[in-house]
């Protein structure tokens, strides 16, 4: 499996990194992070760690119902983040050091404070009606179908003044634009337009599977299924989503999406990556589009839900590469603002062995900012919780909180992220004094040491940006074992997933060298691959060349 692609451009050999705004680094003191903090960990980013991109969650002006998910004007810099003079600068440092920017792009929804909302539901007749998506009520007065929002209740919200319901998918502070209207397209393409001509590199599109919904607004049928892919959602989770999002018309908006970008892309690749929450792997792969000119990278969260078991885990990543197609890349990511720390959900010691899978899968990964040091969800205490999630689908921990606290830089109140008299807008973790950049920077054996060699692998080796997938067959085996493969480079990767020693038989293995263990500080030990004993959490990148 695996299929090598004529160029290899940056959003395919690079490794991305994601950054909440709110979270990386305050530079004004105000306890929430901005764009110049950012830009002053510029070298962290591209030199100590070694990424090649950045994600940014979104910093433009917002009420923060949705902490900048709801957005009132696309085309500027909420202040709490800075100006677009400061974008400029974090671009222009950025590129300096051969780092690309992603901004998010969220199309489904603005914020019910965005000017066109506001005129839309200033009355029926308004210019701007159409713009969103209103219905009437239902003969019963209720709402004009069963859809659900995601964070919980009726996706429907009730305008008194004009006595019609407008559609939203997430919060009702979170109006759906109606992508129907062709105006809706032309204005949201401006807005990609002026991002592009900012110099960005690419986008990263909220709720992309979501932009388009069934014409006819027909119920969704209910869920009787109890297997989930994903977390539980709760109440949304008792419906089958067929008709509130991904209607088959979305495809020629990515189609015109791509178009756009290529038309960008001469002087630079530009990147449209996208939100798809599908786990059926090859109606997801449909987002790559047949001819492969609609997303170059629809985000995968295969290796979100799934329990963290090899056999699992090896059955998402084959599944993935099952569907792939010649010239369409895969990509994998292990968390995010909107879900639980790698290191929570799978423990500290596992976290080390998922930073080995994840970079050294075939495709690009994304790495959650705080990830790299091992952050851990933090606890927040009641009167701290900031997302509304927590409390729209109560007692289920869909709050998005303990995932989004600051970044841990070092032992310092406060943790580097803001002065020690700031009030940081989330607490910080109490491991802080050992989990942090700086401690974990003198350590050979910190998960951030780990990071560092695992990038640096990856980015030497071509077997590890580029190569070939093969899984190997270990029976019964609680391990995941693969190949990767390019020219004469050959290394295996080989994971332990459990707290015990593991005795592998990797067939036609042969002898090789130990390149890197996440366990056990001496490298380039000479292994015979007919008899490798793994240690209790233990994840290993033989090399296999010139044996
Ligand atoms: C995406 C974002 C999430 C946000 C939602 C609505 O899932 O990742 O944070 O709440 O879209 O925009």
């Amino acid at each position: 499996m695996g299929h090598r692609s004529e160029t290899s451009l940056w959003w395919q050999t690079g490794v991305i990194y994601q950054i909440y705004p709110r979270s990386f680094q305050d530079s004004n003191g105000d306890g929430t992070g901005d764009l110049n903090g950012i830009t002053q960990r510029l070298d962290y980013l591209a030199e100590t760690l070694g990424v090649d991109a950045i994600w940014l969650s979104p910093f433009y002006p917002s009420p923060m119902k949705d902490f900048g998910y709801d957005i009132t004007n696309y085309l500027d810099v909420d202040p709490i983040f800075g100006t677009l003079e400061d974008f400029d600068r974090l671009v222009a440092e950025a590129h300096a050091r051969d780092l690309q920017i992603i901004v998010d792009f969220v199309p489904n929804h603005t914020s019910e404070e965005h000017p066109w909302f506001q005129e839309s539901r200033s009355s029926r007749g308004n210019q701007r009606r159409e713009w969103y998506v209103w219905r009437d009520p239902s003969p019963d007065g209720g709402p004009p179908n069963n859809w659900l929002a995601v964070p919980g209740g009726s996706a429907w919200e009730l305008d008194e003044h004009t006595g019609q319901y407008y559609l939203h998918s997430f919060l009702k502070e979170q109006p759906d634009l109606n992508w129907r209207n062709p105006l809706v397209e032309d204005a949201m393409f401006d807005v990609l337009r002026f991002w592009l001509e900012r110099g960005v590199d690419g986008f990263r599109i909220d709720m992309a599977q979501r932009i388009l919904k069934d014409p006819d607004f027909r119920d969704n049928p209910p869920d009787t299924s109890s297997d989930r892919p994903y977390k539980s959602l709760g109440r949304y989770d008792s419906q089958l989503h067929v008709y509130d999002q991904g209607h088959p018309d979305i495809h020629a908006v990515y189609r015109r999406v791509r178009h756009l970008l290529d038309s960008y892309s001469s002087s630079r690749p530009r990147m449209a990556g996208g939100e798809i929450h599908i786990f059926d792997y090859s109606q997801w792969a449909s987002y790559y589009g047949i001819e492969l000119d609609e997303l170059h990278l629809p985000f995968n969260f295969g290796l979100i839900g799934v329990p963290w078991e090899a056999a699992a885990v090896r059955r998402v990543v084959d599944s993935i590469e099952g569907v792939m197609r010649p010239g369409s890349w895969p990509n994998y990511v292990l968390g995010n603002h909107d879900e639980h720390r790698i290191a929570t959900r799978a423990g500290e010691a596992q976290a080390r062995v998922a930073m080995m899978l994840l970079l050294t899968l075939r495709g690009t990964p994304t790495v959650y900012y705080g990830d790299e040091l091992g952050m851990t969800d933090v606890p927040i205490p009641a009167e701290r919780i900031q997302d509304p999630w927590e409390r729209t689908e109560p007692g289920l921990g869909l709050g998005r909180d303990p995932e989004r606290t600051p970044m841990q830089w070092d032992a310092s109140p406060n943790s580097g992220f803001c002065p020690p008299e700031a009030r940081p807008w989330l607490p910080i973790s109490e491991n802080c004094g050992r989990v942090n950049v700086q401690q974990e920077y003198d350590d050979a054996g910190s998960m951030l040491s780990l990071a560092r060699t695992l990038l640096t692998l990856r980015r030497q080796h071509p077997s590890l940006h580029l190569g070939s997938y093969h899984p190997v067959e270990l029976g019964e085996s609680p391990c995941f074992a693969y190949w990767r493969e390019e020219g004469d480079e050959r290394h295996l990767v080989a994971l332990n997933f459990t707290g015990e020693s593991q005795n592998l038989h990797i067939p036609n293995g042969g002898g090789g060298r130990l390149r890197l263990s996440t366990t056990n500080p001496d490298s380039d030990l000479v292994v015979d691959l007919a008899r490798l004993t793994l240690s209790p959490n233990e994840g290993c990148i033989v090399d296999l060349r010139g044996r």
